[in-house]
């Protein structure tokens, strides 16, 4: 088997932060910083907040006389301001009354026409017609701007605007207001603080105004609530009809990632995109970047995602793109609903036919071209290794000019410097023997090439050597598109694992949805896929794969949800979606980690993968409210200054109730420098059916896992009725033979509450893990 590296790639788009320094700013000393106010210390003299914190700004003095810059006020994420200030004015700031507690900037970076069928969404039954195709709701992006002019955002046949919109459509760089309609019903951009780092934006780089440049935004905002759209593909791929998720849904776009080609985004931005969101009237928000993980009070995410729960709007985010290892986990706050990424059950490929069809084999391939490719003859070094293999080098232009070159499996060779070596030469194509096809992205295909399974490869090379020297060839049919492949969905490679470093006690990422490989639209001025040495080729639609493109389906699920339950909190919807999630895939075994290719495990998945129709009736649901939130910090020795900057609260908070056990849909023990422990879980469950019913407790767990459930059975009288119950997990795993899986060591099981008489099965995963 070749060994496959699949972390030398630096994969798809990312969510990845690099730490930066603040010397990277353009004033010299003067930097931004994001301060966290006592509302309550305001004043009277003053008539409202932004007042007294600009006239605070100017009564701040400074040796060399510079002033300090007022960027934004915040009323709804945080109580504060972000603002560029000297040194001098740092300290003066820090003994004003009121203050709380500053922070510097900090910059994040960004981390499909047949997904809504692979989630079992249908025109005509389930939540799909139930929730009215999730009409009315507004989902808030947070991203890269929008293509308003997509047709995945006509607004025909939509409803006029809902009363409780207050949010606008901002004019800017080709932009105006008149671009927005009833399906995108807001667009506003935020760049103050990216400026202040130094970017200039011009039409160049980006364009400052909520227009998308780099075609993020479009994406992700089309995949969750993109019209049904006819006839698209993605170069002969992916062909049909694209829909978002949430087709009746409203879309307004929060601009705060610029730079098309870094991709970066500044924390005083990214609060401002989401208190405007919070005052604008969103009812879900998704984002798709992160920042560095520090605590949950210095992430802007973290900090504004908790405000906008506080408002029961719910909050989804991307779990990052730096899989397979362990502890990899951004966006992992509980308040949030942490997604990962997911295959879908489609592929795309070329078919090879061999000779006069001697042989047949169907290989990966995307590349972008419809080349007719007949009879080509085959290259294949005949005995020299080295030219097998298509060492760098190692093949002869003019030998190889117009020939297709088969180059083998090797151990110590990945694809791309088999490419490199395709890309030197004259050949006309390839066709590797390789098992990374999987791991190969769209853009990676800028060469005629199909990569065939080590099985096939094997067909091939005997076909090859069955004829004498010259004598094969090859024909070959491109723009394939295949559905109902298996097993599928698999744990993309790239999605971040669990546990959370923040918080190892609260099982992340919560689930995982579509995120490979996803066609949704794009902006069309940018070029997206080269070929060879060409120019970059334009499209409406593009196939684009991350945990970026996963955060938007869970959202979208979350706007149906939302509007078939109107009262359901962010938790409780989190709660449906996780406890009705599926654990095995479309063979009928476990979800299956693509690295490894072994059964993956909650760490790798959370609850499973996301399933809608059952998620819009799950029985029972685990909801948690802000307090509960703040008790779980106060258990994680939060200090008072940290509480308040997330939860905003008066003067005189202190932690009263410190409580780890967060009512969460899953259970995770962490072992710390220990082989045997022993926890008692307590958690509430709401009935959220529409008749009493009765639930009885089972577990499914592994040797070195003992859990019994106190009671193992409850009645509950009516809709919304709640009981508690007591999880006591004996975990020894002391002697046992522990199979690492990616490199999670640890075990895991599941309670299920079945519903007696009745269909609800209520599933929550159960895992030990060692900590980090
Ligand atoms: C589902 O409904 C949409 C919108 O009415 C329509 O465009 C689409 O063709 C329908 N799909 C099926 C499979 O009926
Ligand atoms: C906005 O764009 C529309 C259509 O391109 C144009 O008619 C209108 O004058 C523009 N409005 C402003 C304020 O630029
Ligand atoms: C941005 O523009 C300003 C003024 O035009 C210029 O002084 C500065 O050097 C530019 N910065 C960068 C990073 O190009
Ligand atoms: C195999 O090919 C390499 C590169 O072309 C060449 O240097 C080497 O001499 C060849 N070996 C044999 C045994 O032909
Ligand atoms: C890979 O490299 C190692 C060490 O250089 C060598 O022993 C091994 O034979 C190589 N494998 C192949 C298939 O060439
Ligand atoms: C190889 O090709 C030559 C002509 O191109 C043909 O005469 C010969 O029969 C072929 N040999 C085999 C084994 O197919
Ligand atoms: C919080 O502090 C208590 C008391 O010092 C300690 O027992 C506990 O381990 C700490 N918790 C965490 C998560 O650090
Ligand atoms: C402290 O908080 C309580 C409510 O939690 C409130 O009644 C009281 O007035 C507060 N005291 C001060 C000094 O703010
Ligand atoms: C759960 O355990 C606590 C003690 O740890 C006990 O007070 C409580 O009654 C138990 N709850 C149930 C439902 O058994
Ligand atoms: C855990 O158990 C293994 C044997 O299964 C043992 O090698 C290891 O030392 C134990 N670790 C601790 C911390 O007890
Ligand atoms: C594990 O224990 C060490 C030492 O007591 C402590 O510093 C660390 O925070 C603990 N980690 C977890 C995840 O509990």
């Amino acid at each position: 088997m070749g060994k496959f590296n699949p972390f030398k790639f630096f994969p798809y788009f990312l969510l990845i932060i690099l730490p930066v320094s603040m010397s990277s700013t353009i004033s010299g000393s003067y930097n931004t910083y994001i301060i966290h106010m006592d509302k309550s210390a305001m004043p009277a003299a003053f008539s409202s907040h932004h007042h007294w914190y600009t006239a605070t700004l100017s009564s701040l003095s400074s040796s060399n006389g510079l002033l300090p810059t007022h960027l934004y006020t915040y009323n709804h994420v945080i109580y504060g301001f972000s603002a560029v200030l000297s040194p001098e004015h740092l300290h003066q700031l820090s003994r004003i009354p009121g203050h709380i507690a500053t922070y510097p900037e900090m910059f994040g970076h960004l981390h499909t026409t047949h997904t809504p069928q692979f989630l079992g969404l249908n025109n005509h039954s389930g939540l799909w017609p139930i929730s009215g195709f999730g009409d009315d709701v507004i989902i808030g992006i947070l991203d890269t701007g929008i293509w308003p002019e997509s047709e995945s955002f006509d607004d025909e046949g939509m409803p006029p605007l809902p009363e409780r919109w207050r949010g606008g459509c901002e004019s800017g760089m080709e932009f105006n207001s008149s671009n927005c309609n009833r399906k995108l019903i807001g667009a506003r951009s935020f760049s103050k603080g990216i400026k202040r780092r130094g970017l200039n934006i011009s039409r160049t780089n980006d364009y400052d105004s909520p227009r998308d440049f780099m075609g993020h935004g479009t994406h992700t905002s089309s995949t969750a609530a993109g019209r049904h759209v006819d006839n698209v593909e993605y170069f002969g791929y992916a062909k049909g009809t694209a829909t978002g998720i949430a087709p009746m849904a409203r879309l307004a776009m929060y601009k705060v990632v610029f730079d098309g080609d870094t991709y970066e985004t500044a924390a005083s931005d990214v609060l401002a995109g989401m208190d405007q969101a919070i005052a604008d009237g969103v009812d879900i928000m998704s984002l798709s970047l992160g920042f560095p993980e520090t605590p949950f009070s210095e992430n802007p995410i973290a900090v504004g995602a908790f405000s906008a729960m506080e408002k029961g709007i719910f909050v989804s985010c991307s779990v990052g793109n730096s899989g397979p290892h362990a502890y990899t986990i951004f966006n992992g706050a509980p308040w949030i609903t942490t997604v990962g990424a997911g295959t879908v059950d489609r592929d795309f490929v070329a078919r090879v036919t061999f000779g006069d069809g001697e042989l047949t084999v169907i290989g990966k391939s995307i590349y972008p071209e419809n080349l007719f490719v007949s009879n080509v003859p085959i290259y294949y070094g005949y005995g020299n290794r080295s030219k097998e293999i298509c060492d760098y080098k190692s093949l002869n232009p003019k030998e190889v000019a117009g020939k297709y070159i088969f180059c083998d499996l090797d151990d110590n060779l990945t694809v791309f410097q088999q490419l490199l070596e395709l890309d030197r030469t004259e050949a006309a194509g390839a066709i590797f023997n390789s098992d990374s096809g999987q791991f190969l992205k769209t853009s990676d295909f800028n060469l005629p090439f199909v990569t065939v399974k080590p099985n096939d490869g094997e067909l091939v090379k005997k076909y090859i050597t069955s004829v004498s020297e010259n004598n094969a060839t090859a024909s070959i049919k491109f723009q394939i598109t295949v559905i109902g492949t298996r097993p599928a969905p698999q744990v993309a490679y790239f999605s971040s694992r669990g546990p959370d470093r923040q918080s190892p006690w609260i099982l992340k990422p919560d689930i995982l949805a579509p995120g490979v490989n996803i066609l949704a639209a794009w902006v069309p001025n940018r070029g997206l896929q080269p070929i060879r040495d060409s120019d970059l080729l334009l499209t409406d639609y593009a196939l684009v794969s991350g945990t970026s493109m996963a955060s938007p389906h869970a959202v979208a699920i979350a706007a149906l949800l939302k509007a078939t339950h109107r009262d359901w909190s962010p938790a409780a919807i989190r709660s449906a979606m996780m406890t009705s999630a599926d654990v095995v895939d479309n063979t009928g075994n476990p979800i299956i980690d693509m690295t490894s290719k072994v059964a993956g495990t909650p760490l790798d998945f959370g609850a499973g993968h996301v399933n809608p129709n059952k998620a819009m009736d799950p029985g029972l649901v685990y909801d948690i409210e802000a307090k509960d939130y703040i008790n779980y910090l106060c258990s994680l020795n939060y200090t008072t200054q940290q509480i308040r900057v997330i939860w905003r609260t008066t003067s005189n908070f202190t932690c009263e109730y410190a409580n780890r056990d967060l009512n969460y849909p899953s259970f995770m023990v962490i072992l710390n420098e220990t082989n045997t422990t022993t926890y008692t879980f307590k958690r509430v469950l709401t009935n959220v059916g529409d008749s009493p019913s009765v639930y009885r407790a089972a577990v499914k767990v592994p040797s070195g896992m003992k859990v019994s459930v106190q009671p193992e059975m409850i009645s509950f009288e009516k809709k919304y009725s709640r009981a508690e119950f007591n999880l006591t997990a004996e975990i020894n795993l002391g002697g046992i033979e522990i199979v690492p899986q990616s490199d999670y060591i640890g075990n895991y099981g599941f309670l299920l509450w079945s519903e007696e008489n009745g269909k609800h099965v209520v599933r929550s995963p159960i895992v030990s893990a060692f900590a980090a």
